[in-house]
Formats: C-alpha cells, structure tokens, sequence
C-alpha cells in the first residue's frame, strides 16, 4: 500500500526491501515527505505465491502410502517462520471434477459468477480455485433437500437421523450427491450460492529456517481411496501430488507458539512422531543442529515398513550418526505378525524414558490425533507410573506438571 499524504493506495502485492526502498526515496524526493510506503504481509487473506522447488515421494514405489516432501520458495515473500510451526496452503480442485459437475448440472463453464470474497469469475475458474465442490455437511444436505425434494434426502435430514446422514456422507461428495438427487439450477450464480469456500489446509512445517533460508518443506501424506464405486483423492494432498506441476500455491505462515524446540539449548528432547508426524522433528533436528544446541535429542518414529516407509531415512540416519540425534527407536508395525507402534517403544525403553524427564526432557508428539496421540499419552503415563514408582493419581499429576511446565508439546490433527 502506497500513502501519499492521507490517500491510501492499494497495490496488487508487496514490496520487496529493494522496491520498499527504493519507492520511499521517490516519494521522499518527488513530494518533500509527503508519502510513503507501508509494510503489508502475506498472510491468510493474503497467501503469497509460492513457487515449488522439491516435490518427491519419500516412500519407495512398492509401498502402499506416498508421503511427499514438498519444498516451497518464501523468496521475497517477507514471511518468516519458527521450526513448530505450520504453513496454510490454498488448493486447486481437480479440473476433471470440475467439468463432470459442469457437465451434470448443464451450466456454462464460461459464465461470469460472483467469487467468495467480491469480485467475480468464470464459473470454471471459481469451481477450481475459490469455492468447496466436495465435501458434504448436514446443512449442506438439507438445502440439498430442498432444491430437489429427493425422498431419501427428506427421510435423512427430516428424521435428523444422525448416524443415517453420517453412513450417507461416509464416502460421498457432491458429485455423487448431485447424480443421485438431480437439481436444476437457475445458473452458475445460483450453484455457487450453495457452495463453501475452498479452504486452505495446514502442514506442520519439515524444516529450520537457518537451514534452508528461503524456503520451506513439508512432507505431506497423500489421500487417496476408493468409494461407492470411484477413485477419490483429498484436494489439497493430491493438488500438491498430481496438479501443482509449476503453479505457484497461494500459502501462509500460521504461527503455533506452543510447539517449539526446547527454549533450553541444554535441555533434552523426545520427539514421537509416527508417519507424517515426523514433519516438525526433522524440523526441530535442523534448528538445534544449526543452533548448536547441546541436549540431547531421542526420536520415536513409525510407519508400516521398513523397506518403503522409512521417511528421511537417509537424513536421519546420517543425524544419529553424526551425534545430533542421540536416539533413534523405529515401529515398523507390519514388518512381523504382532503391530508394534511408537508406545510400545516408549514401554520398551521406559526407564530411560523417565531418566530422560527428569533430567528436565521436553516430550513432544505429532500426527494422528484420532488414535496415535491418546495412545501415546496412556503410554507417557505408564512410563512415569512404573518408572516413577507413583500411583496412577501422582502419575496423571507429573504429566499435568509437564504441560504446565511446556514440556509436553503436541501438534496433533
Ligand atoms: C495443525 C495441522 C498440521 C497438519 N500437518 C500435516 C502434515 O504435516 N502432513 C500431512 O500430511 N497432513 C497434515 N495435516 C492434515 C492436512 O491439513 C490435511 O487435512 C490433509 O492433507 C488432507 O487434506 P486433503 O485436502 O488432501 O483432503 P480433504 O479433501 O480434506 O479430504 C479428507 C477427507 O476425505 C475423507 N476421506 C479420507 N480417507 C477416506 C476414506 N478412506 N474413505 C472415505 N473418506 C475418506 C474424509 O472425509 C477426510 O476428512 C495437518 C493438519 C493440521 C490441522
Ligand atoms: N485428514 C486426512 O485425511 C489426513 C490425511 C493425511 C494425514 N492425516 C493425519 O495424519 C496422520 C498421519 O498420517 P500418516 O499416513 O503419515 O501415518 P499414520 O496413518 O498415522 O500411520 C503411521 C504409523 O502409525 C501407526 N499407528 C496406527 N495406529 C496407531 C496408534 N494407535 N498408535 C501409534 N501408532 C499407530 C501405523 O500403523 P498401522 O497403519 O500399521 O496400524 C503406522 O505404522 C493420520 O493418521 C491422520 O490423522 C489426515
């Protein structure tokens, strides 16, 4: 934004220091003092365009998941981020979707429609980049019900049966719904009045900036599967995957103050981080390796196996060899007949554990929120009761003695 005297000027992005610079000499010169040019950020409102500079599969073509390390240009952007936090990404959907729904409903691709936040489009272009054509919600299917008086939908949604509504959206997406349960619409302004925005998806950030200035990496795990009879694919996961080629996605930085390396260069950490949970460890590895900071450093990672899923292998590896992770414990849970997870490590290793916390460790744990992280909690509990030689009451009280402390940090999702 430009001022001159009380006069705001908006400009499409910006400014590098260079144009800052040089802009406020101009400005100083042309009008004795009279403008100037005023720092505006990218941020959620305002992604910046990011080229990509990395994006391979981290797991081995045999494998049954694709992790992907994608690395990201923040080049000029002006954005800064911290090792913990996440970086927001605007998706693309797939064109494909985009032209069976056209095709479905009859609406002109090329008509003009208005856009989520002012402004308008072609209906093409706001399909693919501004507003949500899959997913379905309760209210969503209500209007749905509305506009095409379909029986089952009114069975569903006038009963409010819950779990019924649940098992109907469980694997379906508005090209199923709009198949099954046909609405005319008046036009391309009339559908898009009953979409959502597209929202941005966040990922833990996989780096240090001190070890990668510039840029930033995620490793980003891709959803695919298959449902009542269709391929499907998450937008945001497979846009990084399948149809970035050399788009620039919008992104922003989003801060996560409560999920940081230890702020004690000398404290110890643990780090359990199964899967994609892995991403902000080698993050935190980077910044303590850059930082030179003598605590030791324990990783607990996962994945099913070690042939093909053995995320960062290379880097990790190369870590502990160098002195810079000091522990490395792997759950490879389907390489034997037994699953063993991150936990059974921790019981494993239990009294080294505790050593470890009452040496001042910071424990910390990323991924799956559903199961993993619960899982990984009863087992931190376990280790501190038996270790500890507590009852479970006095066990539950030190791991609540942790988070108070900010020495138990989760980025769980
Ligand atoms: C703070 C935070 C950090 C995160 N960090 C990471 C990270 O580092 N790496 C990472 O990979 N992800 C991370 N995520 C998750 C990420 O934000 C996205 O949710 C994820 O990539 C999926 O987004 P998508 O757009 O690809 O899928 P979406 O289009 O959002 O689709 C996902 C949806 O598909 C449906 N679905 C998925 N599988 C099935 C199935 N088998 N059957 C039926 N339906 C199914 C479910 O409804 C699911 O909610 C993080 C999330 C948060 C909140
Ligand atoms: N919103 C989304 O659609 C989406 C997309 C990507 C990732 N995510 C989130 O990110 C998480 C990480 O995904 P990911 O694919 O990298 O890894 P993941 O599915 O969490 O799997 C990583 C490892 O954890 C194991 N595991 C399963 N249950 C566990 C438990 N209760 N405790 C400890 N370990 C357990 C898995 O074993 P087994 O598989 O052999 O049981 C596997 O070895 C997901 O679980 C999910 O929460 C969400």
């Amino acid at each position: 934004m430009v001022m001159l005297a009380n006069l705001e000027i908006p400009v499409e992005a910006p400014f590098t220091p260079e144009q800052r610079g040089w802009l406020n000499q101009f400005l100083q010169r042309e009008l004795g003092g009279g403008g100037a040019v005023a720092e505006v950020g990218y941020d959620k409102t305002r992604p910046f365009p990011s080229a990509i500079l990395d994006n391979y599969n981290l797991n081995d073509e045999a494998s049954g998941k694709e992790t992907r390390h994608v690395a990201l240009s923040l080049e000029g952007s002006g954005l800064e981020y911290e090792a913990g936090d996440a970086l927001g990404v605007y998706p693309r959907n797939p064109p494909e979707m985009v032209e069976e729904i056209l095709v479905a409903l009859d609406l002109d691709g090329a008509a003009e429609v208005p856009l989520p936040d002012g402004g308008v489009g072609t209906l093409r272009e706001a399909l693919e980049t501004a507003y949500d054509v899959r997913s379905l919600s309760a209210k969503f299917l209500a209007g749905w019900l509305a506009r095409s008086g379909s029986e089952e939908l009114r069975g569903l949604v006038e009963a409010e049966n819950q779990e019924g509504l649940g098992e109907y959206m469980w694997g379906r997406e508005l090209i199923d719904l709009l198949l099954e349960h046909p609405v005319a619409f008046a036009d391309g302004a009339d559908f898009v009045s009953v979409l959502r925005k597209l929202q941005p998806r966040l990922y833990s950030i996989a780096s240090s900036p001190k070890a990668h200035p510039g840029e930033v990496h995620l490793c980003v795990g891709v959803v695919r599967y298959e449902s009542h009879g269709r391929k499907r694919g998450g937008v945001c996961s497979t846009f990084l995957s399948d149809r970035s080629g050399d788009q620039k996605p919008g992104v922003f930085v989003h801060r996560n103050q409560a999920f940081r390396p230890p702020a004690d260069e000398g404290a110890p950490l643990i780090m359990v981080g199964p899967g994609t949970g892995v991403a902000p460890f080698r993050g935190f590895l980077e910044e303590r390796q850059a930082t030179g900071a003598t605590g030791r450093n324990w990783l607990f990672f996962g994945n099913p196996h070690a042939a093909t899923d053995f995320l960062y292998e290379e880097e990790l590896t190369a870590l502990l060899k160098g002195g810079v992770l000091s522990r490395l414990d792997l759950a490879f849970s389907r390489d034997q007949e037994e699953k063993v997870y991150v936990q059974d490590r921790m019981i494993e290793h239990g009294a080294e554990l505790w050593a470890w916390l009452e040496e001042g460790g910071v424990f910390c744990v990323c991924g799956d929120a559903s199961r993993m992280a619960k899982d990984v909690d009863a087992a931190l509990h376990k280790v501190v009761e038996v270790h500890g030689g507590m009852t479970a009451e006095a066990a539950a009280e030190y791991v609540k003695g942790l988070r108070k402390g900010k020495r138990y940090c989760r980025d769980v999702y």
